[in-house]
């Protein structure tokens, strides 16, 4: 079992001497507020030692249900939108074959996600998916109320109900919901569903650890034990852990914040394998809602290369000198494929014959890294021995950490939201709901 490890040597360069190191002391104060919940937004810090102490009991229960739902169900829809579904995509898609759908003899059911817009096409075609495969579903949302997933488990609910009758139905969802309040709570106390609690004090971006992440995760067949060993490994070294030296995370920290007060203004999130988008698309989550607040803040951006290197390379090589990369290293892949050597070699790649397709995919990341460091882009470095359920536990419990850090070292509460409900309000009075004014 290897940690996660920060090389921050191409980043430092960029940086004025000393800048790191005069962090240490705010970092130290930074993680004793989390520790003893007296920062900003300390009613939100549930998600700091839940690794730890997440119930056996729990486990056991969730285990329950995905093995109930493998069994009845080809398919499994995951209603919900931002943190109530980014962090399972994200480990779902990180470690399922990525072409696990066309598997004629599947393991678990395929999941499929719903509620994450309002998609017309989308959810019609789902639908239409949905008439001629078995499925269950979790309709998960903290507060209840969101619009988005509540039209889909509108729509859901009704189709489940018309295809195996209300008694049936309601044994083939589950739903992930708050503890008391919300319209989800009532409906799902009305009808009986198996339910969960996203406990009161973690918000959505930090849930990917509780049943709202674990049950979706469990369902697919990935091993959610293994997953917490993992977080827990890096609660005890982030959280616990004061020398800079020794915590990748606060590591982390103070080098984006450093970056940032020199100037830069976006951190680009970079992965060399396609199955690290979602995870890209939920660190975004976490760190845009995070610390985009009070007119401050990095933005978070991400790529995934090789690919967007014939894209977005050329910005990030020669464009404004704003952003910096976070880039993610997988040390060993899980297969392997050999670039065989041809005859009459007309393509020219008999010089890289006998490689491993991975051997090829390093020397692509050490050649753009070199590539932008010159561009006079700093780069962070965080490298994983591997993609498997132990190793992404570290990774998200690594980034959770160092956000929380992050808001602390900026100034702001990493743990509320409040400009998501901007688009919502002009949004129902559009729509006429009661109590939001004329159009
Ligand atoms: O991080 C957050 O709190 C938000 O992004 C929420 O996860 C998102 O808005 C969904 O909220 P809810 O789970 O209440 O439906």
């Amino acid at each position: 079992m290897k940690t996660l490890n920060i090389d921050i040597s191409h980043a430092v360069e960029f940086l004025e001497k000393g800048s790191i190191e005069r962090l240490q002391g705010d970092l130290e104060r930074h993680q004793q507020a989390l520790a003893g919940k007296t920062g900003r937004g300390s009613n939100f810090l549930g998600w700091v030692d839940l690794p730890s102490r997440t119930d056996q009991g729990l486990i056991s229960r969730i285990l329950e249900d995905a093995a109930r739902m493998q069994e009845m169900a080809r398919v499994f829809v995951v209603v919900g939108i931002g943190g109530s579904y980014l962090g399972s995509r994200a480990v779902i898609e990180a470690l399922s074959d990525p072409f696990h759908t066309m598997d004629p003899a599947p393991k678990a059911p395929v999941i499929l996600f719903a509620g994450h817009h309002i998609g017309e096409d989308y959810h019609a075609s789902l639908l239409n998916l949905l008439d001629q495969s078995d499925y269950g579903l979790a309709v998960i949302s903290k507060s209840g109320t969101t619009t988005e997933p509540a039209i889909a488990f509108r729509l859901l609910k009704d189709h489940l109900e018309r295809k195996y009758g209300r008694e049936k139905a309601r044994k083939r969802i589950i739903a992930i919901t708050d503890r008391s309040k919300g319209a989800l709570k009532k409906l799902s106390d009305e009808e009986g569903y198996s339910s969960y609690v996203v406990p009161d004090d973690i918000g959505g971006r930090y849930s990917v650890l509780t049943p709202v992440g674990l049950l979706p995760v469990a369902v697919a067949g990935l091993d959610i034990r293994s997953l917490l060993d993992g977080a827990q490994h890096m609660e005890r070294i982030a959280a616990k852990n004061a020398r800079l030296d020794e915590n990748p995370a606060a590591m982390y920290a103070a080098n984006r914040y450093a970056l940032h007060q020199q100037g830069k203004a976006i951190e680009v999130l970079v992965s060399y394998l396609p199955s690290l988008s979602f995870l890209a698309e939920w660190w975004k989550q976490l760190y845009g809602e995070s610390e985009g607040k009070e007119q401050k803040g990095l933005f978070p951006a991400s790529v995934s290369f090789t690919s967007d290197l014939h894209s977005m390379g050329q910005y990030i090589q020669e464009g404004v000198r704003h952003l910096f990369e976070t880039m993610i290293l997988v040390n060993q892949t899980a297969k392997h494929l050999t670039i065989p050597r041809v005859q009459d070699d007309l393509d020219g790649l008999n010089y890289i014959a006998g490689k491993k397709l991975e051997e090829v995919n390093c020397m692509a990341a050490l050649g753009t890294l070199m590539a932008h460091v010159e561009g006079q882009v700093p780069v962070l470095t965080l490298e994983m021995e591997r993609l498997d359920e132990f190793n992404l536990g570290q990774l998200l419990y690594f980034f959770e950490y160092a956000c929380a850090l992050s808001g602390y070292l900026l100034g702001v509460n990493p743990f509320d939201q409040p400009g998501v409900e901007a688009y919502k309000n002009k949004m129902f009075t559009l729509l006429g709901k009661e109590g939001y004014g004329k159009k």
